[in-house]
C-alpha cells in the first residue's frame, strides 16, 4: 500500500475527500497532512479522521531539510498539493521526482501563476468572461502552476454565474476526480 502526504494551507474539503476516498481503498492511505498554517481547518479535519498533521513555518520550509527528512521517515511515496500555497522548494521536487501533484481551480494554462488560488481564481475567470472553467491536475515543478498536466475537466460557465457558483461547479469536479487520478498516477510506480 503507497502512502501519501497531503500539503494545505486552509479549508482541506479536497484532503478531507482523498483521505476517505482512499480510506476505502486497498490502494494507498494518507498518512500525514501538513501545513503552513497553524489555524487551517484542514488540521482539525485531520484530527477528526485520526490522520497525523504536522504544523511548519516559512523557515523549516525553505532553509531546512526537515520536512524531507520528515516525509522519508514516514515513508511517504507520494506527495499531494491541495489548496497548498507556497512554492515548493528545490529539495522536495528532489526527493519526490514526478511524485508531487497539485490540482488548480482553472483550465490552466488560464488564471494560473504566483498569487492565484480559491476564489480569486473563480473571480478572474468570471471578469474575463470566459465560457468555461474547471480544473487541472498537474505535476508540480520549480514554477507555480506549470508543471506536466496529468488530468482537465471542464464545466461550463453561464454569463449570470456568479464567482461563488462558479465555485461550486469546480469544487465538484474536484470531488470527483482529484482522488481517482491521484490513484491512475500512483499505478505509475
Ligand atoms: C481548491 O479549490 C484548490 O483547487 C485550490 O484551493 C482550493 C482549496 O480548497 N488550489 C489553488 O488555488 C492552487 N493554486 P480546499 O482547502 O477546501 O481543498
Amino acid at each position: 500500500m503507497k502512502k501519501i502526504a497531503i500539503f494545505a494551507s486552509g479549508s482541506g474539503s479536497n484532503a478531507e475527500n482523498i483521505i476517505t476516498y482512499f480510506s476505502a481503498r486497498n490502494s494507498a492511505r494518507v498518512e500525514l497532512i501538513l501545513s503552513n498554517r497553524s489555524d487551517a481547518m484542514v488540521l482539525e479535519r485531520a484530527k477528526r479522521l485520526q490522520v497525523e498533521a504536522v504544523v511548519f513555518d516559512r523557515d523549516t520550509f525553505y532553509h531546512s531539510d526537515r520536512i524531507v527528512s520528515l516525509l522519508r521517515d514516514r515513508a511517504i511515496d507520494y506527495v499531494v498539493l491541495a489548496g497548498f500555497l507556497w512554492l515548493v522548494p528545490a529539495n522536495l521536487l528532489a526527493a519526490f521526482p514526478d511524485r508531487i501533484v497539485n490540482i488548480h481551480p482553472a483550465l490552466l494554462p488560464r488564471h494560473g501563476g504566483k498569487g492565484m488560488y480559491g476564489d480569486r481564481v473563480h473571480r478572474a475567470v468570471v471578469e474575463a468572461g470566459d465560457a468555461e472553467s474547471g480544473i487541472t491536475i498537474h505535476r508540480v515543478n520549480e514554477v507555480y502552476d506549470s508543471g506536466d498536466i496529468v488530468a482537465q475537466y471542464r464545466v461550463p460557465v453561464m454569463p449570470s454565474d456568479t464567482p461563488e457558483q462558479v465555485a461550486s461547479k469546480v469544487h465538484a469536479l474536484e470531488y470527483q476526480y482529484f482522488p481517482i487520478e491521484i490513484e491512475k498516477e500512483l499505478l505509475k510506480f
